[in-house]
């Protein structure tokens, strides 16, 4: 049996839909109706890039300049079935290695703070703690139901 082949790509014209999918398979982590819709704009206007399994777009991550020193990861995501694969981290090292070759040198992602507890983001600051990301701060950007957790790394230190 062929293995499995895992392409990351920029998101072509189209393919926004496929991202609107992924999002709404995972109702745990994308649950506001309102921030799916963001997101699916976004995915159109910032840098994005999907990976591909066997043909179909399986995940996605967008980023985001926010200077001329400093990107965001404005949204991540993979559909469960491919979670704990690795492919999660090949995202972000992907966006990395396109953010250093423009001497970008720190990344940020926003997600729910554990102030509000939550096994599944639990699971998903573990993943950016793994990867390098640190706390930097806890802020009520998103309303005080949804705590929001800054983390960043500076992208010259390996995961
Ligand atoms: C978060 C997400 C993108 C991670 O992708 P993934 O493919 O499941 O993660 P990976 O398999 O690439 O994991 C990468 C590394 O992190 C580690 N890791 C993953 N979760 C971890 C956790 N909770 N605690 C500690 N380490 C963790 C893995 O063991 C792996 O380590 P290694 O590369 O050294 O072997 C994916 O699970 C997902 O889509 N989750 C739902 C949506 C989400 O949380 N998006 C982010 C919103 S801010």
């Amino acid at each position: 049996m062929e293995p499995e082949r895992n392409v990351i790509r920029s998101l072509q014209s189209g393919e926004a839909s496929s991202c609107e999918l992924i999002l709404r398979s995972l109702p745990k982590w994308f649950g506001i109706e309102e921030s799916i819709v963001e997101y699916v704009r976004s995915v159109e206007a910032m840098e994005t890039y999907v990976v591909e399994l066997s043909g179909s777009v399986m995940g996605f991550i967008t980023v985001n300049e926010r200077s001329a020193s400093a990107a965001e990861i404005h949204v991540l995501a993979l559909r469960a079935e491919w979670h704990g694969r690795g492919i999660g981290r090949a995202l972000v090292e992907h966006i990395e290695n396109a953010l250093l070759a423009r001497d970008i040198e720190y990344l940020q992602v926003k997600t729910l703070a554990p102030s509000r507890p939550s096994p599944e983001y639990e699971r998903t600051r573990g993943f950016y703690w793994h990867l390098g990301f640190r706390p930097l701060e806890e802020n009520h950007l998103w309303g005080p139901e949804s705590p929001c957790l800054i983390m960043v790394k500076h992208l010259t230190c390996p995961a």
